[in-house]
């Protein structure tokens, strides 16, 4: 889906739920989500992942196990990986960032369960650098969904003392992504490791 910026850009559409979104019938624990994960037989679409975010019943006491930080930079506590998707817990400390980055053909979606998350949206320029076009405040229960060609930074912008938790899920698993500068052409390449379940960063 498209749709125009302010200034009558178009880009991919920033598809956000409402906490009040997710009191529906039917809601999913995360354990549930995490098997509904694990037994994929294909790689799911944006808008099937973000169904799973919008019923999903966040209760800290399900979470806690993942919620783990690092000094040095953001955790990334893997909950499950399937061959078509993973699920996993980002825990960052005040000043913590991610580069500015695209998901390397993977879409993406998060929740944030605690504190306040900053994302900032960045588009190409014709001399292939990124210019950012918006930034979005995103608090407790919000969804946000990726597609493939989006380009943006995740930070907690908290003051001293205010930490972020946040739940994302990518499909396919992500892998080699794309990092982007400002104030250069170089597309670097990226490749996250795993706090917990996997190489460890
Ligand atoms: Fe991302």
């Amino acid at each position: 889906m498209q749709v125009s910026d302010t200034k009558g850009r178009l880009f991919s559409s920033k598809i956000t739920y409402s906490p009040a979104a997710g009191a529906a019938a039917c809601e999913l624990t995360l354990a549930e989500m995490a098997g509904r994960i694990e037994t994929l037989t294909g790689v799911p679409s944006l808008s099937q992942i973000e169904e799973w975010f919008s019923l999903l019943l966040l209760r800290q006491r399900d979470y806690e196990p993942y919620r783990m930080f690092t000094p040095r930079k953001y955790a990334r506590n893997l909950i499950v990986r399937s061959p078509f998707a993973e699920l996993l817990m980002l825990c960052w400390r005040p000043g913590q960032r991610t580069p500015i980055h695209d998901h390397g053909g993977s879409v993406g979606v998060v929740m944030v369960c605690e504190g306040l998350l900053t994302e900032t949206m960045y588009e190409r320029t014709p001399e292939k650098r990124v210019h950012p076009y918006n930034t979005f405040k995103r608090g407790p229960g919000e969804i946000t969904g990726a597609d493939v060609p989006d380009i943006h930074q995740l930070l907690n912008l908290q003051p001293k003392g205010r930490d972020l938790v946040t739940l994302h899920c990518y499909a396919p698993p992500l892998s080699v992504l794309n990092t982007y500068s400002p104030r250069s052409s170089r597309v670097g390449r990226w490749r996250e490791g795993y706090f917990m379940g996997g190489a460890g960063i």
